[in-house]
Order: C-alpha cells, then sequence, then structure tokens
C-alpha cells in the first residue's frame, strides 16, 4: 500500500508517516516545510518539497497512490483571522485540488485533518459529531468547509472521504507556537528553566488532550482500512476527557522533575478574549469504530514531551 501524506513534515504528520512505515507501507510526503521540517520526516519516507496550491505538484503527488492523508494547512487561528485570504489559499482551495487530484487520479481513500474548532464557541458538555458546527474564524470555516466538499466527492465520484475532526493534539515536535496545545510546551519549557509560567484566566480553563502517538494510529487505521462506503465519514479524535490549565501544570511539574520541589510560580494574564472556557469531545463513535485504541496517559504523555525536550 502506497499513502500521500500531505503535511508529513509537520508534527501530527512525521507521527503519521513514522506509524505508517512501521505498519510496512510505503510513504510519499509533500510539504513546503513551512512549518514543518525536513529532518522530522522519518528515514524511509520520500519527501516531494513542493505547495500543495501548485495543481502540477498536487497531481504528481497522487499519482499511484492508494491513499491519501491530508495534513497540511496553515494551523494557526490568529494567522487566519489576519490573513484570511492567504490562509484560506492553503486550508481550502489547495485541500479542495488535492481531492480533485487525487479522485482524477482514481485513489480511493482520502482522509482529512479537520479540527474540533468547527464547533466554535458553543459550550456543551461534550461536542457530538451530529451536533450542530458554529465555524467563526476564517480556519474553522476552511476546515467545515473542507469537509462538505469532501460530502461532494463522495457522493460523486465515490471517494471514501474522512473527515478527523482533532481536538487537542500534543506530543514531542509541537512547536510551543501551537494554538492547540503550544501550552504544554510553554510550560514545560518554565519548568524546566525554573520560570514562572504564565496562565491566561483563572486556569480552570478545560480541553480534551490527546496524544499525538495515539492520533498517528488512529489516523494510519483510516488510511489503512479497505474503502467502505462513499459517504463522509465524520469523526471526532480526542479523549473525551477535561484537563485544566491547573491540572496540567500539575501533572507536568513531576516530569520535569521540578528542580527546587517548590510549587511553580502562576503568573495569571487576563482571559484572551475569544478563548472558549470548556472544550470536550464526544469520543463515543471512535470507540465504537476502534475499541482498543490506544490510550496514552496524560502522565506518560508529558514525559514523552519533557524527555524530548532535554534530548534537545
Ligand atoms: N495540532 C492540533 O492539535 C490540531 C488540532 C486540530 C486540527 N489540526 C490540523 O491537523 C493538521 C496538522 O497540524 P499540525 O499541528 O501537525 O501542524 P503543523 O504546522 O506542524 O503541520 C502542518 C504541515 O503542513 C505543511 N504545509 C503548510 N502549508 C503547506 C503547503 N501550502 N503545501 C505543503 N505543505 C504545507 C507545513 O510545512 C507543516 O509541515 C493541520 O491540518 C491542522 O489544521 C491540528
Amino acid at each position: 500500500m502506497h499513502v500521500l501524506v500531505s503535511g508529513g513534515a509537520g508534527f501530527i504528520g512525521s507521527h503519521v508517516v513514522e506509524r505508517l512505515l512501521e505498519h510496512g507501507r510505503r510513504v510519499r510526503v509533500i510539504d513546503d516545510l513551512s512549518s514543518g521540517r525536513r529532518e522530522h520526516v522519518p528515514d524511509g519516507a520520500e519527501l516531494v518539497e513542493a505547495s500543495i496550491t501548485d495543481p502540477s505538484a498536487c497531481r504528481a503527488a497522487v499519482d499511484g497512490v492508494d491513499a491519501v492523508v491530508h495534513l497540511a494547512a496553515i494551523a494557526s487561528v490568529t494567522r487566519s483571522v489576519e490573513a484570511p485570504s492567504a490562509t484560506h489559499e492553503v486550508n481550502l482551495a489547495a485541500t479542495i485540488r488535492l481531492a480533485e487530484a487525487a479522485t482524477t487520479a482514481g485513489v480511493a481513500r482520502f482522509v482529512y485533518a479537520s479540527s474540533a474548532a468547527v464547533y466554535g464557541l458553543i459550550e456543551r458538555d461534550a461536542h457530538g459529531e451530529h451536533d450542530p458546527v458554529a465555524p467563526v474564524t476564517p480556519y474553522a470555516i476552511d476546515k467545515y468547509t473542507g469537509e462538505t466538499y469532501l460530502r461532494f466527492f463522495a457522493a460523486e465520484h465515490g471517494l471514501d472521504a474522512r473527515a478527523l475532526r482533532f481536538f487537542n493534539v500534543y506530543g514531542p515536535r509541537q512547536l510551543p507556537s501551537s494554538p492547540y496545545a503550544g501550552v504544554i510546551a510553554r510550560f514545560a519549557t518554565g519548568l524546566l528553566q525554573g520560570e514562572p509560567l504564565t496562565v491566561y484566566g483563572d486556569g480552570e480553563q478545560t480541553r480534551d488532550f490527546i496524544y499525538v502517538g495515539d492520533v498517528a494510529t488512529i489516523v494510519t487505521r483510516h488510511a489503512e482500512e479497505p474503502p467502505t462506503s462513499a459517504a463522509l465519514r465524520v469523526m471526532n479524535v480526542c479523549n473525551g476527557s477535561r484537563t485544566s490549565l491547573h491540572d496540567l501544570i500539575a501533572t507536568l511539574a513531576p516530569a520535569t522533575g521540578a528542580a527546587t520541589g517548590a510549587a511553580p510560580e502562576i503568573r495569571h494574564e487576563p482571559a484572551r478574549s475569544g478563548d472558549i472556557r470548556h472544550s470536550r469531545g464526544d469520543d463515543a463513535e471512535l470507540t465504537a469504530w476502534f475499541p482498543d485504541r490506544p490510550r496514552t496517559a496524560l502522565d506518560e504523555g508529558l514525559r514523552r514531551v519533557v524527555d524530548w525536550m532535554q534530548a534537545g
């Protein structure tokens, strides 16, 4: 089986490539290295350094592959707010281009990185895939419209498409600037250097964190499953758990060996506008589809982040 991974030099992408190679798959990566890194592409994968905004590069990239895992994006909500048309070119226009190239080439399977951002600022106990969405930023609007286009490609061209709504993915190789879980890298750095930690708001806001290695296994299973239906399948990728920033610090501190044993110094800043207070996904659909999926515990996942940071 031959799989194209767009964004395979990025945080999640490089872990997906690693997992696919472990499973004996042939992997091609298309990445323009705008936020990804060449050295994160595992040995054994073919790297095509090109932008998915280039139609001929998309056509060449899908040639001969059995499945596409489409992760390339400008994964910054802030940047999408500042530059809606520029981010739209990558996050939506290029998604359509890649899906079009894939269907033209007869690729059976298309796995797409959507986002919990499609649920917008709605507060519910847990977001389910059938709940109404309310995307409010250009990033979220493009992600949701990308899903809608894949519904079209599935219905019109029989593409087996999967839209995976990632919640807060964390793990080694994540940039501290990531809007999803960059806070983990920032806190870990602060703890390792004995510096005060900045918390926006009261620290009791919660997120649904999921370890990147578990996400890689889930994405890989989607890519490998024999093509089933010609209907878009939408699935949350989350743990269905709530972790507050204070919980995060309490779990991270021992993992960093918090030098002095003293409680970390926390500086509170005003809550940032537009930050949702609680975000949690309903993982029932994911669990029904993959009952024995790996579930790395938060303390273990955080320890791996710290090990990675300490390894330089
Ligand atoms: N990290 C999370 O928690 C999270 C949550 C929800 C959704 N997502 C989505 O998952 C995907 C991967 O996110 P990530 O956190 O690994 O981000 P990332 O920035 O590490 O990875 C994105 C990759 O896409 C590449 N890329 C960007 N523009 C490109 C272009 N025009 N052509 C080719 N390659 C291009 C980048 O160089 C990078 O390697 C994205 O689609 C993101 O929106 C991530």
